[in-house]
């Protein structure tokens, strides 16, 4: 752990002040997962919604208290999956668990790449594991091409889109049920859109990084719905980690503006 990691605090459910530990127990149980099939998706955002930075990338929007959690969640995780895209952009590898928290699973940390038109990124070849690589029939040649069937997720894919609810249920089926989804805003978008999240953490950091960059969120618009807040922690910094559950049903519909 750098000598730079910062305290938090807790301020959702209750306030308590998590200092620094190399094992990350305490964050650990806070953000424990259930032994059923699980999604949690981890985004982050500067205050005034951007998803990247002027290069492009999101490590210019992320910071130190992000970095934090951003490695618990994928100590506690069976796979992180991200979109094809996101693996190009952020130079995605094989991946390990955190270092010093290779405690919190017995088991490898997998990666796994969501592709239409089934191109994995070169760079997510290198390394002890081949990635799991999810995608339809137009793209199932050209990735088996890359990573050979044994690694190969091939779902029905309707209209130009593949059906990513099958997607989980497949890498469920193969030990692979706690799901940490890092991006991009577009598998992001249609991860909402089939209702697939079970869980939204959303780091905000305290910078604005101006109109250019997108959204956590990408593609079309979609029906407003409720969200409700799980945990939320703060940095000295000011940087915010919010959790959100998006499987809580509200009482009440989402207030509209006419
Ligand atoms: N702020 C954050 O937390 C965060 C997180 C991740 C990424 N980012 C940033 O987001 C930007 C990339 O955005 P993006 O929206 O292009 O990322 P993305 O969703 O990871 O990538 C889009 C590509 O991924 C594949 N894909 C995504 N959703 C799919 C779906 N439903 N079905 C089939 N294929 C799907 C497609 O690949 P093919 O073209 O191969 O078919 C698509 O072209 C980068 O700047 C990155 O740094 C930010």
């Amino acid at each position: 752990m750098s000598s730079d990691t910062p305290p938090l605090r807790l301020l959702v459910p209750d306030v308590e002040e998590l200092p620094p530990d190399p094992r990350e127990e305490r964050l650990a149980a806070l953000y424990a997962l259930p032994a059923h099939t699980h999604v949690r998706v981890n985004m982050v955002a500067s205050v005034d919604g951007g998803a990247w930075g002027d290069d492009g990338r999101s490590g210019s929007v992320n910071d130190a208290a992000d970095w934090r959690v951003f490695r618990v969640l994928r100590a506690l995780a069976d796979v992180v999956l991200v979109g094809a895209g996101t693996a190009r952009t952020e130079s995605y590898t094989a991946l390990e668990r955190p270092r010093g928290l290779e405690h919190h699973s017995a088991r490898p940390l997998e990666l796994a790449l969501v592709t239409r038109s089934g191109r994995v990124p070169a760079r997510t070849l290198d390394g002890p594991r081949l990635p799991w690589v999810v995608t339809g029939t137009a793209g199932a040649a050209t990735a088996s091409a890359a990573v050979g069937e044994d690694r190969l997720v091939v779902v029905p894919e309707v209209g130009g889109a593949i059906d990513l609810e099958a997607g989980v249920v497949a890498l469920a089926a193969r030990g692979l049920g706690r799901v940490l989804c890092e991006g991009g805003p577009h598998l992001l978008g249609s991860m909402l859109e089939a209702g697939l999240v079970d869980e939204l953490c959303v780091t905000t950091t305290p910078r604005l990084v101006g109109a250019g960059p997108g959204r956590i969120v990408g593609g079309p618009a979609d029906e407003p719905r409720p969200a409700r807040l799980a945990r939320l922690l703060a940095a000295p910094s000011g940087t915010l980690l919010a959790s959100w559950d998006l499987r809580h049903r509200a009482e009440a519909p989402v207030p509209t503006v006419p």
